[in-house]
């Protein structure tokens, strides 16, 4: 599959404001400054389309961008909707911004009608986290349906990326019966990009 068009359409403070759920649905989250943003704007081919930034919590609102594919095993091309959220796990950020933060997301994920999947991100340089895996919980919790992403990949050595990854499926095997899909991206390098696309092509055809 090949992002044709990727544009940004609107910002919203909270699921209601959302645009009309006419298409599928993909939706990007994890820890602050985990790389979402770079990672979208990677799979678009865009290097300015969702904004990005050294310090964390540049992104605050649920931001939808409009996408049109093309792919092999269809004529046409097709639109979906792409999703970029804030991230969580900030330190600085206080409680009520906290508060507010989770009221927008729960009511997001488990309201929005059309979301397909949501991909969480992880910071590959990392051992597992307390944080993304108590996220994932709430996400199966929830019954919304999740791929892990795991990224900067670039930042460190293979081999640790590799014993990263497997620690982590490794506690999630505790939890889930089944796992969900992994993806090991790389923004500045653009690694893992056509797996992640043939996913979300999958997901959009069958
Ligand atoms: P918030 O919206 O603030 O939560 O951040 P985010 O998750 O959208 O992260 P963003 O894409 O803004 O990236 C954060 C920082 O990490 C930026 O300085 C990026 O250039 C850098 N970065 C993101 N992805 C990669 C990557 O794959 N490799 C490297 N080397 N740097 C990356
Ligand atoms: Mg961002």
């Amino acid at each position: 599959m090949e992002i044709t068009k990727a544009a940004y359409l609107l910002s919203s403070p909270s699921f209601d404001k959302c645009p009309k759920p006419d298409r599928g649905e993909f939706a990007f989250i994890g820890r602050s400054n985990v790389g979402k943003s770079s990672l979208i704007n990677m799979l678009c081919n865009n290097a300015s389309l969702a904004k990005t930034s050294a310090s964390p919590g540049k992104t605050q609102m649920i931001n939808h961008f409009e996408i049109v594919s093309k792919s092999k095993k269809v004529k046409e091309p097709f639109k979906w909707f792409l999703v970029d959220l804030p991230g969580y796990g900030y330190a600085k950020v206080s409680q009520s911004s906290r508060r507010k933060w989770e009221q927008m997301i729960e009511g997001y994920l488990r309201k929005r009608e059309n979301l397909v999947s949501v991909f969480v991100l992880v910071d590959a340089r990392h051992q597992p986290q307390k944080i993304d895996l108590e996220f994932m919980q709430q996400l199966g919790d929830w019954e919304v349906p999740f791929a892990v992403i795991f990224t900067k990949a670039d930042k460190e050595k293979p081999g640790v990326v590799k014993r990263n990854v497997e620690a982590m499926t490794e506690l999630m095997r505790e939890h889930w019966q089944f796992l969900p899909p992994f993806f090991v991206t790389s923004s500045t390098k653009k690694d893992g990009k056509q797996d992640v696309l043939e996913y979300l092509e999958r997901c959009l055809t069958e």
